[in-house]
């Protein structure tokens, strides 16, 4: 065994001594050995194999670490890792693991070497793969910096010349891991949920999808908690693909926390994870328990907004891009503009003073394409907060809200619309008590990493009929229920 406890010793006493402003710049959470063995026991069979690891972002090489115990108990033939820090000051520690990796390979009757690269992964990868200078990686196993990068940096210009189009640091290292590794090679990575939706990492989706199979996921069911020393709040996942491989069922895994001790385990279809025709390639990720229950809620409503004859989209005005349109006060040429603090016991209540965001937008050339007619929809607020209580909140924008033809709808909002217009007043009272539902936020929960709602989400929900919506629209006037007779009406998952 490797000394696996003065790794975890070393990487608590490097934590403490590194700021957190460097930690963060960095990307700095190292990974536990506890969590690091997991990883590493994901990945198929090790014996007797010529093993070329790819380690990005290895920090003090915990991750490498945890490899090597495997691949020297289960006497693989020789393993060679390429371990690529930017932070000069891990390289010290980074090769004091390199080297007990090395020692212990060796006690095994094992083949070992090791090279430490201190360039920018994104940027000096991306430069041998072009140049084919680069040699194949059979396993990759990571925990990669995350932090968003714009469109104009180094980075991302890189990352398109091989063809990747991401916009965060995690989601770079692993699609240019996966692009890089050898047919049917295998990438274990743990890396926050937030790429299993929302329309920001669906090329990302699509690449795992046609570069390998997705052959485990393993979920944190509780907030943080994998990096609970570096005091991260992210919701974390851990997954194993095998590229060029045929995707097959999913191992879908889960525990409260990182000590594993209440690991569940079960086998799911594919199709369950990723729905069939869906054009965002969402990965659902309901556990054991989750699926049985979603499951049967499923049945009870299985209509898309598709089969309802409705449809979602993102509120179409940009305020910044219309800024010298906005205005305070009514006017003949001007239509109301709808932002979520409009919203008021599950309606649009228009204008509000208090409220510092302009109430109107002019109607004009350049703004009315961007407006929509005036008539009954669902106004779904896009961004909330870890600590809201609730992510879907709805608000139905009716024509007494509102003076003129057209209506402007802020770009932080979905619509829920019919063919971009109003739809029948009662069915937009339902949307609004179905997406008000205890059951609809929980469905929405499990499927999503992020605090985001996105039309996309929306379009993966699953609803009642028609004519459930219109019943329980009549039911309602100008206020929603409280959130006890709503749940009543929809029921509980
Ligand atoms: C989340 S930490 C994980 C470290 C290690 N893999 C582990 O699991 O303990 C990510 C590491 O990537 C390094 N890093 C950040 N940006 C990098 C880059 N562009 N190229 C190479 N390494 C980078 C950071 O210094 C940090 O050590």
């Amino acid at each position: 065994m490797i000394e696996i406890r003065s790794i975890d010793e070393r990487r608590k006493a490097i934590a403490l001594a590194t700021p957190n402003k460097h930690k963060s710049a960095m990307g700095q959470f190292m990974t536990p050995s506890v969590i690091a063995r997991f990883m590493a026991s994901m990945f198929n069979s090790l014996a007797g194999k010529n093993i070329k690891l790819l380690d990005a972002g290895a920090g003090i090489g915990s991750l490498t670490a945890a490899f090597t115990e495997r691949a020297a108990c289960e006497k693989a033939n020789s393993l060679d890792c390429e371990a690529w820090e930017l932070d000069p000051k891990l390289h010290e520690p980074l090769a004091a693991t390199l080297k007990a990796c090395g020692d212990l390979m060796e006690e095994n009757a094992g083949k070992f070497s090791s090279l430490i690269r201190s360039e920018d992964f994104i940027l000096a990868f991306t430069d041998l793969f072009a140049k084919e200078k680069m040699v194949a990686p059979t396993h990759a196993i990571l925990n990669p910096p995350y932090k968003k990068i714009s469109s104009a940096s180094a980075h991302r210009h890189a990352l398109r010349e091989c063809g990747i189009e991401t916009a965060n640091l995690y989601s770079a290292f692993v699609a240019l891991a996966l692009t890089a590794l050898t047919d049917q090679g295998e990438l274990v990575a743990i890396t926050p949920r937030s790429f299993c939706n929302g329309p920001y990492f669906r090329p990302f989706r699509e690449l795992i999808l046609a570069k390998s199979a997705l052959v485990q996921i393993h979920v944190f069911e509780s907030r943080t908690q994998a990096f609970q020393g570096d005091e991260v709040l992210q919701e974390n996942v851990i997954f194993h693909l095998v590229k060029g491989a045929k995707q097959g069922s999913v191992i879908v895994s889960s525990s409260e926390d990182a000590t594993f001790s209440d690991l569940r385990t079960k086998t799911t279809s594919f199709d369950e994870i990723v729905l069939a025709n869906d054009r965002e390639k969402i990965f659902h990720l309901a556990t054991e328990e989750d699926k049985a229950e979603t499951t049967a809620a499923m049945e009870r409503y299985s209509y898309t907004l598709e089969d309802l004859g409705l449809g979602v989209s993102t509120g179409p005005v940009v305020d910044f891009r219309m800024r010298d349109h906005l205005c305070a006060e009514a006017g003949s040429d001007r239509a109301p503009m709808v932002h979520s603090h409009h919203f008021e016991a599950g309606f649009v209540v228009h204008p509000k003073f208090e409220a510092k965001k302009p109430n109107f937008i002019q109607v004009n050339d350049e703004t009315r394409k961007w407006l929509m007619p005036t008539g009954c929809y669902v106004v779904v607020r896009r961004l909330s907060s870890k600590e809201e209580r609730r992510r879907i909140v709805p608000a139905v924008f009716t024509p007494d809200a509102a003076t003129g033809d057209l209506v402007g709808f802020d770009n932080k909002t979905n619509i829920v619309h019919q063919s971009k217009k109003g739809m029948d007043r009662d069915v937009a009272k339902g949307m609004a008590i179905y997406l008000g539902s205890t059951f609809a936020d929980q469905w929405l929960r499990k499927f999503s990493g992020h605090t985001q709602v996105n039309a996309g989400d929306l379009r993966a929900l699953r609803y009642p009929d028609i004519k459930t919506l219109a019943a329980w629209g009549q039911k309602i006037d100008i206020a929603l229920p409280s959130q006890e007779e709503i749940d009543q009406l929809v029921g509980g998952i």
